[in-house]
């Protein structure tokens, strides 16, 4: 099992609308979405119903945080789509064992949310007993607001849960930047919610917290990825990926926005990720669709929207320089098959040419 933790991005909204609209924005690039407690209340069902319609190939989690009554909770979160629920640890063993059972029956799963539990350890042991295999580490806002830290003993409960068995997801005002600290733990999921939706671009802040988690976590990269390699680095692949493309003649995108360049910190495209427009007449999951059948199955190139798709020189199986300008060949490929013509020639000179090929 990859121990590359899944991004879920929690939709904590208080009406449906904006939820649905940055759901499926940032659909490829996240795993989970889950259905954010305000929102439960908010839109109730519907909310799992919708995100499900416009996100059929995303995991999708209720986080109802039950504490009473857990089966008709269960049954109610996967009659509407969901994959997963939660219950809250503060509610008793007969309501984990019942929302169990439903979840059992469906083969669908059932987390325990921790938040406010004191003896986290103790009751774990239970829980276990009982079949429970998932839990939400969580630091809640209300705790957050109250200037709690993230702390070493966090980490070492995080760990001791996963030691005991547990799949562990972590929770509460994560940020690109406060990732890293939980870098060394083998982590489910890394659940963002503010992060992302109250992102400026959401879609970029989705994309820029999975390129981290994959830099973080992700398969041990080769000598000439590493700093002081033969000089060559994620950086310059990303780089590489972005001239090459520009020499093709497609554009980046920019929201109408020039970009400073790919060596100024303000650059528009985030983290190792590269969004480019469709060209007009050509669509997206076409496009999408052509590449896949060149390269085969890989998070390295996908979706963004209706009008964009993205290029990730970070998420290739196997990095090589070779490999990344075969991303840029498979792209090419992919446009002339479907009927527009790119400069193929010069954007793989210009990749070579960053990549010291
Ligand atoms: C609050 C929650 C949130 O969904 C969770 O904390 C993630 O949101 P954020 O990243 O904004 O903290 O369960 O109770």
């Amino acid at each position: 099992m990859s121990t590359t933790p899944m991004l879920q991005f929690a939709l904590d909204f208080i009406t449906l609308p904006p939820a649905i609209a940055v759901a499926s924005k940032t659909a490829p690039h996240v795993d989970i979405f889950e259905i954010g407690t305000p929102l439960c209340k908010a839109a109730g069902l519907d909310a799992i119903r919708a995100v499900r319609e416009v996100c059929p190939d995303n995991l999708i989690l209720a986080d109802f945080k039950t504490p009473d009554v857990g089966w008709l909770e269960a049954k109610m979160a996967f009659d509407s789509g969901a994959d997963l629920m939660t219950v809250i640890g503060g509610a008793p063993m007969a309501t984990v064992e019942s929302a169990l059972k439903t979840a059992n029956e469906y083969g669908k799963e059932v987390l325990m949310e921790l938040t406010g539990v004191r003896d986290i350890i103790a009751y774990a042991k239970e829980w276990r007993q009982v079949g429970i295999e998932w839990m939400v580490y969580h630091r809640g806002w209300d705790e957050e607001a109250s200037n709690r830290q993230w702390s070493q003993d966090d980490l070492d409960t995080i760990r001791r849960l996963i030691d005991m068995g547990f799949k562990v997801t972590v929770t509460g005002g994560l940020t690109n930047d406060s990732i890293p600290f939980f870098q060394n733990i083998p982590v489910t999921a890394l659940i963002t919610g503010r992060a992302i939706h109250a992102a400026p671009d959401p879609v970029a802040s989705a994309m820029e917290i999975r390129s981290t988690i994959s830099r973080l976590w992700g398969a041990p990269q080769p000598d000439y990825l590493a700093p002081g390699g033969n000089g060559t680095d994620l950086e310059a692949a990303a780089k590489a990926i972005r001239w090459g493309i520009s020499e093709m003649d497609l554009l980046l995108t920019t929201d109408g926005t020039d970009c400073p360049g790919c060596d100024a910190t303000g650059r528009l495209c985030r983290g190792t990720q590269t969004a480019v427009f469709v060209p007009d007449n050509i669509n997206v999951d076409d496009l999408v669709g052509a590449i896949e059948r060149i390269m085969g199955p890989s998070r390295a190139y996908g979706k963004v929207d209706h009008a964009a798709f993205y290029l990730d020189p970070a998420q290739l199986a196997a990095y090589s320089p070779a490999a990344v300008v075969q991303l840029l060949t498979a792209t090419g490929n992919a446009l002339s098959g479907l009927g527009h013509r790119v400069d193929l020639n010069s954007g793989i000179s210009t990749a070579n040419q960053i990549l010291g090929n």
